[in-house]
């Protein structure tokens, strides 16, 4: 537990870890007939708003759902669709499904490997790039298919990774 106090303190405490949004979410979920059945849901909202379920949010939820934080990681890892660690600013999916597959895909995640100096799963020490791989991504026409957040770059080739990766480094230095 990240959190210690009376419980009106442990209240508040956890209510400054979450949004507001969230928080109303969560109020909102307790005068259900069955709050518990809504912890998937809230457990989305945070990480569509963080990224990624840390330590302190869902010791926050436990809180203020009055769950056990045990519970609540045993959710998070049991769901594949929840994150308990931040992702990059730039979320790479390399399409690993069958018609990626025939077209190169491994090929194509080596090279992002080389470029990004990361494996698969790791996110680089500057928090930009994290590189993961995805099921088929429903543009199998278009195979190697790899998606950077929600742009989609089809038939990539190993030699247009390079200029891919580096749209997205500019951009950043257009943001600095
Ligand atoms: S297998 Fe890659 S998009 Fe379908």
């Amino acid at each position: 537990m990240v959190f210690t106090g009376t419980k009106e303190e442990l209240k508040q405490k956890a209510q400054k870890v979450l949004t507001k949004e969230i928080v109303a979410f969560i109020e909102k979920s307790l005068k259900d007939e069955h709050p518990n059945s809504l912890l998937i849901a809230v457990l989305h909202k945070v990480q569509e708003e963080f990224g990624y379920l840390s330590v302190e949010s869902m010791d926050a939820v436990s809180i203020l759902m009055q769950i056990p934080t045990a519970k609540i990681s045993g959710v998070a890892t049991f769901y594949h669709f929840f994150n308990l660690k931040k992702k990059g600013k730039y979320v790479i999916s390399v399409c690993i499904g069958t018609a990626c597959h025939v077209k190169g895909a491994d090929k194509i995640v080596q090279k992002l490997e080389e470029e990004l100096g990361i494996k698969l799963g790791e996110t680089t020490k500057d928090a930009l790039f994290t590189l993961e791989e995805a099921r088929c991504l429903g543009t199998c026409a278009l195979a190697p298919v790899i998606k950077i957040n929600k742009d989609v770059h089809p038939q990539v080739t190993i030699d247009q990774i390079p200029k891919i990766l580096e749209t997205y480094f500019n951009k950043e230095k257009k943001i600095k």
